[in-house]
């Protein structure tokens, strides 16, 4: 699972581990050169959630930037007493510019769907992508994306590059009006940081279906913010797409043990040397 740590000491004291299957996409807990090194193949399962991923950050989407979670309080509040022309004022999604941090497949998917918003879709990444072009996607540096974006979608894989990619000065580069929508690891985004933004007004809110640290303790000062909507890694949740997770990675580890090349490998080089 992504929240087991496959690290050089873990290797080193399982001399006999021929296989790893990981029901994720993500792969940022195992240290990927190590088991190459040792020719274990790491099996992951792309593709099979990222519709739902995708469905996931336009939930978040919207439920952040129209403030759906100060809604929901002020009902159960029991403050809810009248119809009035200014409550709880949001955002709009529909015809916004969207920047979206990481296009990869998810990010794509995130696209496809803005499309259909009439959304200006700007995106950065390690390279332009020809498949986000024909989305209409602009592809432009980091600074340029959160300075002109109305909202932005972190969708990238953690890297040693993509960590606190959305930093104070990420944030400070932000629109007042935006919302932040993570779907990719919660260290994207420096905690600390954005406590500090949302407080200070410097983003309107933050959606978040991971977070640094995770799982997040109930008392967390983030939790405490009225413009911060957190669900706790749902992102693939689906049940179809949970179903779809087992099995490949059930697949892959099968191939993995039968010495076949796994479907979904996240590092192929065990194979192709
Ligand atoms: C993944 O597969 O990496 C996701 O985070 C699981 O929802």
């Amino acid at each position: 699972m992504l929240t087991d740590r496959i690290d050089e000491e873990l290797l080193e004291q399982a001399p006999l581990l021929r296989v790893i299957s990981q029901m994720a996409v993500g792969v940022d807990n195992i240290d990927l050169d190590a088991c190459t090194t040792r020719g274990i193949p790491v099996g992951n399962t792309p593709d099979v959630l990222t519709e739902t991923v995708a469905d996931t950050a336009f939930g978040l989407l919207i439920a952040g930037a129209r403030r759906f979670l100060e809604g929901i309080d002020f009902v159960r509040a029991g403050e809810w007493r009248r119809w009035e022309p200014d409550l709880l004022f949001g955002q709009d999604v529909h015809g916004s510019v969207l920047g979206i941090i990481g296009m990869g497949r998810v990010g794509l998917a995130v696209a496809r769907r803005a499309r259909a918003f009439g959304m200006r879709i700007l995106y950065t990444g390690r390279r332009e992508l020809p498949a986000a072009e024909d989305l209409g996607a602009e592809f432009v540096d980091k600074e340029r994306v959160l300075a002109l974006a109305d909202h932005v979608v972190v969708s990238a894989a953690l890297t040693p590059e993509t960590r606190h990619v959305i930093d104070a000065a990420a944030l400070a580069t932000m629109k007042p009006t935006a919302t932040l929508v993570n779907i990719s690891r919660g260290p994207t985004v420096d905690t600390r940081a954005l406590i500090h933004a949302l407080r200070n007004g410097d983003i309107a809110a933050a959606a978040l279906d991971v977070t640094d640290p995770e799982p997040l303790p109930g008392d967390h000062e983030l939790l405490s913010l009225p413009n911060c909507l957190v669900i706790p890694h749902l992102g693939s949740s689906s049940a179809a797409t949970r179903a779809a997770m087992a099995e490949l990675a059930a697949e892959n580890l099968i191939a993995g043990l039968e010495g076949v090349r796994m479907k979904a490998v996240a590092n192929p080089e065990v194979y192709d040397g």
